[in-house]
């Protein structure tokens, strides 16, 4: 049974295994990508609890990956973590299984609904204002160009751009859309700003 005082213990573990380096994947970006989640699922259903306890554990492992893939480390943190806070067996096994997913780079496909919508949340926190802000902090800390090879435009075309094509729910794609087009705004003003000084 999840109450609200065993959320705020979740996110009170969780704060302290966000790396204060790298503040593009920080609690904060957590705590959004719980609240995409949380949208997404009043539309498309999907057990809560197992999205917002997907959502606030699922890049705990970026910091340090003792995995093959952040993904993987989350995914075994998150385990610990839910057992030691009495979580069932049902719902440790669906948030492991969604944390899991989040990432294509492990190779694992989402597969249940929550899964779905926390990749699909995550990627929500990409696009709009808020994702070229975590664009521009992830580059500090990569130590990216702004346009160029190893740049920020370079991660913005090859990942960003691609986004899209493999959200799973209707929803998502619906808020993704404005969002993206006002990054896209971003990028136009910033060529035709840089070629007054070429
Ligand atoms: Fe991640
Ligand atoms: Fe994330």
């Amino acid at each position: 049974m999840t109450t609200p005082d065993n959320m705020q213990r979740i996110i009170q573990v969780a704060q302290g295994f966000y790396s204060r380096k790298d503040q593009a994947h920080d609690l904060e970006h957590a705590l959004r990508v719980r609240e995409w989640g949380k949208r997404i699922a009043q539309e498309e259903g999907g057990d809560s609890t197992v999205i917002e306890l997907a959502a606030l554990l699922h890049d705990i492992g970026r910091s340090g990956a003792v995995e093959k893939t952040h993904a993987e480390s989350s995914a075994g943190l998150a385990v610990n973590i839910l057992q030691k806070n009495g979580y069932s067996e049902d719902i440790v096994r669906r948030v492991k299984e969604a944390i899991i997913s989040h990432s294509l780079e492990a190779g694992h496909k989402p597969i249940s609904l929550e899964a779905k919508i926390l990749y699909d949340a995550d990627k929500l926190d990409f696009v709009g204002a808020i994702g070229l802000v975590r664009l521009f902090t992830l580059a500090g800390v990569q130590g990216w160009n702004l346009v160029g090879k190893n740049s920020c435009q370079e991660f913005y075309l090859e990942k960003i751009c691609g986004y899209r094509e493999h959200l799973f729910t209707k929803s998502a794609k619906t808020y993704f859309d404005p969002l993206f087009h006002y990054m896209e705004g971003f990028w136009q003003e910033l060529h035709t700003e840089r070629l007054k000084f070429s």
